[in-house]
């Protein structure tokens, strides 16, 4: 029910994070990919060892922590990846950092950065609740026990407190909501749409490397964040994702079928024993236009196993264009039967030069965009339909842009 779902389980130092166990478990068993994020203090109460066997994923505590060191800043690393962050239990501490911006560990730094739908359940002791101080701090922070405006503005949604047994040994408010009623919650907020079930989505990203030699290697400069950003949206649709992608240091989404490359050739092998069951092709990767050309005096292996030495000081190397995987796809005699997106990546006349693409590729959709999206997080883009019609679309999050390709992939299926 979850599958493809990045969730951020944030955990303060209140003696209910022995329940946020009971959290990552169910959430798990829904198909979530959980990552857990705990503030110093919580693990006096609980041990990151706990989390981490439960979420099989590392546990985040320190902002420089040397288990991310896949990602180079891994809270916002994390922040990117999550489509909702949950804070259970949310200790008064949190609620007065949140509510004033401050950001002084990794959770608090993370809720900062995050633009997914938040969610926090306070826990703590009654008095605590019932302070003027920390009441101004909840609706700061968008909510109210029952909710609020500014909540739904702020992307903030509060569960809870509960009254009952609280573990100071009064009877009264204060307590966390019930594991249960936050994952109630947690669909809920997720029951949106479905549209793609059912569905079978192809998606290429990343640049590929076309060796020079066992060391060196052509490349460009693509992130894959975009292809990576469209499998993560496709598969939350309900899709099932296969990703070819070329070498990035991108996470791998949760729930898709990854299959990883590294030349143009490498790709369009993996693509062409894929596409036939896809119901559509999105290729958002930027397939190396050029590889070492084979009469060379050198044979495939030797370039796989022989360093070209600096003697001469100069070196000249033969190059020949690689095959278009969509060309290849699009004479398909099944070609009817799918969805063709591709991408024009152009620094002159962009919308010119991507009508051409899409004819000359037989697409049904292009994204024609500039450079400046490569390692951006944003992309400003234009899509063009078969029928030529254009619409030119403002910046955005790549997760933003995804959807909205998909919403027209989804439209056309
Ligand atoms: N593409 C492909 N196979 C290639 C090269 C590109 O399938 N060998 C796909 C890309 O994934 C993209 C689209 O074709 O969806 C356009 O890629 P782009 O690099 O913009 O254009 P090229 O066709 O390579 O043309 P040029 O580099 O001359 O602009």
């Amino acid at each position: 029910m979850l599958a493809g779902k990045t969730i951020i389980l944030g955990v303060s130092s209140s003696i209910a994070a022995y329940k946020a166990c009971e959290i990552v478990s169910r959430l798990k068993k829904l198909g979530a990919d959980v990552w857990v994020v705990m503030t110093r203090s919580a693990t006096q109460l609980i041990t990151p060892q706990t989390f981490r066997t439960l979420s099989c994923n590392p546990v985040l505590v320190d902002l420089f922590a040397p288990e991310f060191s896949a990602m180079p800043v891994p809270h916002i690393a994390l922040a990117k990846m999550a489509d909702l962050l949950i804070i259970a239990p949310a200790t008064a501490n949190v609620i007065g950092k949140l509510a004033h911006g401050i950001g002084d560990d990794a959770l608090t730094t993370l809720a900062l950065s995050i633009t997914a739908p938040k969610l926090i359940a306070p826990a703590m002791n009654c008095e605590m609740w019932r302070n003027p101080i920390v009441r101004k701090n909840v609706s700061a922070i968008g909510g109210s026990a029952s909710g609020g405006k500014k909540l739904k503005e702020l992307k903030w949604r509060i569960i809870g407190p509960e009254a009952g047994h609280l573990a100071c040994g009064d009877d009264d408010i204060g307590r966390m909501s019930e594991p249960e009623e936050i994952i109630e919650a947690t669909i809920k907020l997720f029951a949106e749409k479905f549209d793609l079930e059912g569905k079978n989505i192809l998606i290429t990203a990343g640049g590929t490397r076309e060796a020079i030699d066992p060391v060196r290697y052509i490349s460009n400069r693509s992130s894959g964040k975009m292809g990576y950003a469209l499998a993560r949206a496709a598969r939350a649709r309900g899709a099932k994702v296969t990703l070819v992608s070329g070498p990035t240091y991108l996470p791998v989404p949760a729930d898709v079928e990854m299959i990883k490359v590294e030349s143009a050739a490498e790709m369009m092998e993996a693509v062409l024993a894929k596409q036939k069951d896809a119901d559509a092709i999105v290729m958002a990767a930027a397939v190396g236009d050029f590889t070492r050309n084979d009469e060379l005096p050198i044979t495939n292996d030797e370039i796989k196993l022989k360093k070209i030495k600096r003697n001469n000081n100069k070196l000249s190397l033969t190059l020949k264009s690689t095959q278009d995987i969509l060309q290849i796809i699009a004479q398909q005699k099944d070609r009817k039967n799918k969805i063709l997106v591709g991408f024009a990546l152009e620094t002159d006349d962009l919308i010119k030069n991507a009508k051409a693409k899409l004819k000359a590729k037989d697409l049904d959709l292009i994204v024609a965009n500039e450079p400046a999206t490569f390692d951006s997080d944003e992309i400003k883009f234009s899509l063009i339909n078969r029928a030529g019609k254009i619409d030119n679309l403002p910046k955005q999050t790549k997760t933003t842009a995804a959807n909205l390709i998909l919403d027209r992939v989804q439209a056309m299926l």
